[in-house]
Protein backbone atom coordinates (compact mmCIF):
# COMPACT_ATOMS: atom_id res chain seq x y z
CA UNK A 1 0.00 0.00 0.00
CA UNK A 2 1.30 3.28 -0.91
CA UNK A 3 2.35 5.54 2.19
CA UNK A 4 0.62 8.79 3.09
CA UNK A 5 2.80 11.45 2.30
CA UNK A 6 2.64 14.52 4.74
CA UNK A 7 4.37 17.79 3.73
CA UNK A 8 4.28 20.83 6.75
CA UNK A 9 5.17 24.04 5.21
CA UNK A 10 6.21 27.37 7.30
CA UNK A 11 8.16 30.41 6.59
CA UNK A 12 11.51 29.52 7.30
CA UNK A 13 11.46 25.69 7.97
CA UNK A 14 13.11 26.48 10.91
CA UNK A 15 11.00 26.96 13.40
CA UNK A 16 7.03 25.42 12.89
CA UNK A 17 7.06 22.72 10.68
CA UNK A 18 10.31 20.95 11.73
CA UNK A 19 8.48 20.99 14.19
CA UNK A 20 5.04 19.58 13.12
CA UNK A 21 7.75 17.06 11.47
CA UNK A 22 8.64 15.83 14.69
CA UNK A 23 5.82 15.78 16.49
CA UNK A 24 3.36 14.05 14.04
CA UNK A 25 6.55 11.31 13.35
CA UNK A 26 6.31 10.75 17.05
CA UNK A 27 2.42 10.25 16.82
CA UNK A 28 2.33 7.83 14.31
CA UNK A 29 5.39 5.88 16.07
CA UNK A 30 4.02 5.79 19.31
CA UNK A 31 0.25 4.82 17.36
CA UNK A 32 2.22 2.00 15.70
CA UNK A 33 1.21 3.13 12.77
CA UNK A 34 4.71 4.46 11.39
CA UNK A 35 5.47 2.47 8.41
CA UNK A 36 2.29 4.18 6.96
CA UNK A 37 3.75 7.57 6.42
CA UNK A 38 6.02 9.68 4.89
CA UNK A 39 6.52 13.15 6.55
CA UNK A 40 8.58 15.72 5.63
CA UNK A 41 8.80 19.77 5.94
CA UNK A 42 10.39 22.95 3.92
CA UNK A 43 9.59 26.47 3.96
CA UNK A 44 8.23 28.79 1.58
CA UNK A 45 11.23 30.94 1.80
CA UNK A 46 15.28 29.93 1.54
CA UNK A 47 16.15 32.05 4.08
CA UNK A 48 17.92 29.76 6.17
CA UNK A 49 18.08 26.52 3.60
CA UNK A 50 20.78 24.40 5.33
CA UNK A 51 20.48 25.31 8.45
CA UNK A 52 19.50 22.80 11.78
CA UNK A 53 16.20 23.78 13.38
CA UNK A 54 16.41 27.36 15.47
CA UNK A 55 18.04 26.63 18.59
CA UNK A 56 15.25 27.77 20.92
CA UNK A 57 12.95 25.71 19.15
CA UNK A 58 14.98 23.28 19.84
CA UNK A 59 15.30 23.41 23.37
CA UNK A 60 11.70 24.31 23.90
CA UNK A 61 11.22 20.77 21.34
CA UNK A 62 13.54 18.14 23.65
CA UNK A 63 11.84 19.66 26.65
CA UNK A 64 9.00 17.55 25.22
CA UNK A 65 11.08 14.42 24.14
CA UNK A 66 10.96 15.77 20.59
CA UNK A 67 14.83 15.88 18.87
CA UNK A 68 14.57 18.37 15.31
CA UNK A 69 16.62 16.63 12.70
CA UNK A 70 15.32 18.32 9.48
CA UNK A 71 17.50 20.57 7.66
CA UNK A 72 15.82 23.61 6.06
CA UNK A 73 15.02 23.68 2.82
CA UNK A 74 12.53 25.71 0.56
CA UNK A 75 9.48 24.48 -1.05
CA UNK A 76 10.12 22.42 -4.35
CA UNK A 77 7.17 23.72 -6.62
CA UNK A 78 8.03 21.27 -9.29
CA UNK A 79 8.35 17.97 -7.40
CA UNK A 80 6.72 18.15 -3.74
CA UNK A 81 3.20 19.20 -5.09
CA UNK A 82 2.83 15.66 -7.03
CA UNK A 83 4.59 14.08 -4.11
CA UNK A 84 3.36 15.06 -0.94
CA UNK A 85 -0.58 14.48 -0.16
CA UNK A 86 -0.62 16.45 2.43
CA UNK A 87 0.77 20.12 1.64
CA UNK A 88 0.09 21.63 4.92
CA UNK A 89 0.78 25.14 5.74
CA UNK A 90 1.21 27.20 9.55
CA UNK A 91 -0.52 30.50 8.90
CA UNK A 92 -2.78 32.30 6.37
CA UNK A 93 0.52 33.18 4.70
CA UNK A 94 1.95 30.23 3.63
CA UNK A 95 -1.32 28.74 2.57
CA UNK A 96 -1.55 31.66 0.09
CA UNK A 97 1.75 31.46 -0.97
CA UNK A 98 1.32 27.62 -1.52
CA UNK A 99 -1.58 28.43 -3.27
CA UNK A 100 0.32 30.54 -5.66
CA UNK A 101 2.69 27.82 -6.38
CA UNK A 102 0.81 25.26 -6.86
CA UNK A 103 0.14 24.55 -11.15
CA UNK A 104 -3.43 23.50 -10.79
CA UNK A 105 -6.78 23.22 -8.72
CA UNK A 106 -5.72 19.21 -8.47
CA UNK A 107 -2.56 20.11 -6.53
CA UNK A 108 -4.16 23.28 -4.81
CA UNK A 109 -6.78 20.91 -3.45
CA UNK A 110 -3.46 18.80 -1.31
CA UNK A 111 -3.41 22.34 0.48
CA UNK A 112 -4.10 22.58 4.28
CA UNK A 113 -3.79 25.13 6.97
CA UNK A 114 -2.32 23.03 10.17
CA UNK A 115 -5.21 24.28 12.79
CA UNK A 116 -7.91 23.45 10.52
CA UNK A 117 -7.08 19.82 12.16
CA UNK A 118 -6.87 20.87 15.45
CA UNK A 119 -9.60 19.30 18.12
CA UNK A 120 -8.91 21.57 21.40
CA UNK A 121 -7.70 24.62 20.23
CA UNK A 122 -9.43 27.52 18.65
CA UNK A 123 -6.67 29.46 17.16
CA UNK A 124 -6.46 30.19 13.17
CA UNK A 125 -2.59 29.53 12.58
CA UNK A 126 -0.29 28.50 14.09
CA UNK A 127 2.03 32.14 15.08
CA UNK A 128 5.46 32.61 13.98
CA UNK A 129 7.23 32.64 17.10
CA UNK A 130 10.68 33.82 15.26
CA UNK A 131 10.66 37.45 17.11
CA UNK A 132 8.74 36.74 20.69
CA UNK A 133 9.77 35.03 23.78
CA UNK A 134 9.73 31.48 25.32
CA UNK A 135 5.58 31.40 25.28
CA UNK A 136 5.71 31.47 21.83
CA UNK A 137 7.77 28.43 21.12
CA UNK A 138 5.49 26.73 23.76
CA UNK A 139 2.43 27.96 21.78
CA UNK A 140 3.29 26.11 18.81
CA UNK A 141 4.05 23.22 20.40
CA UNK A 142 0.81 23.08 21.93
CA UNK A 143 -0.82 23.74 18.58
CA UNK A 144 1.07 20.88 16.70
CA UNK A 145 0.24 18.53 18.73
CA UNK A 146 -3.46 19.21 19.37
CA UNK A 147 -3.35 19.57 15.48
CA UNK A 148 -1.24 15.99 14.77
CA UNK A 149 -3.49 14.46 16.82
CA UNK A 150 -6.76 15.64 14.89
CA UNK A 151 -5.00 15.27 11.24
CA UNK A 152 -3.71 11.53 11.79
CA UNK A 153 -7.43 11.09 12.97
CA UNK A 154 -8.55 12.28 9.26
CA UNK A 155 -6.34 10.43 7.49
CA UNK A 156 -7.00 7.19 9.13
CA UNK A 157 -10.98 7.65 9.52
CA UNK A 158 -10.80 8.89 5.24
P1 LIG B 1 9.33 29.52 10.87
O1 LIG B 1 9.90 30.82 11.66
O2 LIG B 1 8.63 30.05 9.64
O3 LIG B 1 8.39 28.91 11.86
O4 LIG B 1 10.55 28.65 10.56
C1 LIG B 1 10.68 31.81 11.06
C2 LIG B 1 12.02 31.59 10.85
C3 LIG B 1 12.81 32.58 10.30
C4 LIG B 1 12.24 33.79 9.94
C5 LIG B 1 10.89 33.99 10.13
C6 LIG B 1 10.11 32.99 10.68
N1 LIG B 1 13.05 34.80 9.40
O5 LIG B 1 12.53 35.90 9.15
O6 LIG B 1 14.25 34.60 9.18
Amino acid sequence: MDKTKILFVCLGNICRSPSAEAVMKALVEKKGLASKYEIDSAGTAGYHSGEPADRRMQRHAINRDYNLTSISRKVNAKVDFDHFDYIIGMDDQNVEDLEYMASNDEQRSRISKMTDYCKSFNHTSVPDPYYGGADGFELVLDLLEDACEGLIEHIENE
